[in-house]
């Protein structure tokens, strides 16, 4: 991405729901324990959105202290990209209703569909629009409210995911500094493992989809698992050579938290020390596209990354997908 201009993060917020539900409020719904919640996962609580709330009033809270934090004013906007499996409603996208809330009244703004890894596909997307002059800035949102979707009866999935939102402002910032790469991939032939079958046109909304439970997730987690820790190396290693970085160089890793033992795979595999990794899995759960957004504003908020860090990110979704990038603070 040489030549062009450089681009990077200019400002950050987060927002998750007030209420939380703790791995003993789940041993009151389904047979599981903390014991094994814990050892298998990592996870502790997870935040879930009041019943008033849909993804985009999350998205609005995050984008909000986005824009604070960035200095900037909605009005300023280029553009919107909310990533996010579980938009308010199949249109208008999530994004135009932020577009609205916010006034951000220049801004062109869509959804991105690519599940967990939607916020890194977005971040992608956004830089070159701004590399290439196209806008001079971008406010990416990772929204997701996956309790609305997770089968509450299901204990293979409902102990897994939490709801919230993070946010970035991106535009132009010194040479040097911004992303340096990024690498993008997609398996659709493992769609089947990890989706939301009804609602769509394939299958529309029906007394029959609602009795089948066709509007929960589905997963076949022990496959997810495998190609999640397959592809966490291998999209790190790429992203890596494409940045003419090497692992040593790496001051903060930031990767997706769905499980902790995923993550723990992936920082052996980079010889990396606990203090350069951001682990939240405990108290979030796995937030789908939210969950790199919320790792790496509350790395900012807590100082972790100063200016010249060389951060990556890396997750992987429903798709199957995954998504790589690496940036200089
Ligand atoms: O963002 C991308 C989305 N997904 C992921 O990243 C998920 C990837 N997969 C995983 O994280 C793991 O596969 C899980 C956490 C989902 C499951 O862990 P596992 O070590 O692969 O367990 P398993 O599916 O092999 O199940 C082991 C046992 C089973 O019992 P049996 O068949 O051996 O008797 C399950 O029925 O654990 C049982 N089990 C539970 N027990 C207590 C499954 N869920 C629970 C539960 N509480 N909540």
């Amino acid at each position: 991405m040489n030549g062009l201009r450089a681009v990077g993060i200019i400002g950050t917020g987060k927002y998750v729901p007030e209420k939380i539900l703790t791995n003993s409020d789940l041993e009151k719904i389904v047979d599981t324990n903390d014991e094994w919640i814990v050892s298998r996962t990592g996870i502790k609580e997870r935040h879930i959105a009041a019943p008033e709330q849909a993804t985009s009033d999350l998205a609005y809270e995050a984008a909000i202290k986005a824009l604070e934090s960035a200095g900037m004013t909605a009005e300023e906007l280029d553009l919107i990209i909310v990533a996010t499996v579980t938009p308010d409603t199949f249109f208008p996208s999530t994004a135009c209703i932020i577009q609205e809330k916010l006034g951000a009244k220049r801004a062109a703004a869509f959804d991105l569909s690519a599940a967990c890894s939607g916020f890194v596909y977005s971040l992608a997307t956004a830089t070159n629009f701004i590399k290439t002059g196209m806008y001079n800035n971008a406010l990416i949102i990772g929204a997701d409210c996956l309790s609305r979707i997770t089968d509450y009866t299901d204990r293979n999935t409902c102990v897994l995911f939490g709801d919230g939102a993070g946010a970035v402002v991106i535009g132009e910032v010194p040479e040097g500094r911004g992303f340096l790469s990024f690498d993008l991939g997609a398996e659709g032939s493992g769609g089947p493992l990890l989706n939301l079958a009804g609602g769509g046109s394939r299958l529309p909304s029906s007394p029959q989809t609602i009795e089948d439970k066709k509007h929960f997730i589905y997963m076949n987690g022990r496959e997810v698992f495998k190609f999640a820790v397959r592809v966490m190396g291998s999209a790190t290693e790429a992203v890596l050579t494409k940045a003419g970085k090497t692992k040593e160089e790496i001051d903060l890793f930031v990767p997706h938290q769905a499980n902790i033992r995923i993550i723990q795979s992936a920082m052996n595999r980079l010889d990396l020390p606990p203090e350069k990794c951001v682990i939240n899995v405990d108290k979030y759960a796995n937030t789908s596209a939210a969950s790199i957004p919320l790792a790496l504003v509350e790395a900012a908020e807590q100082n972790r990354m100063k200016e010249g860090d060389t951060v990556l990110m890396v997750g992987f979704g429903g798709g199957l997908t995954w998504g790589a990038c690496v940036l200089v603070w």
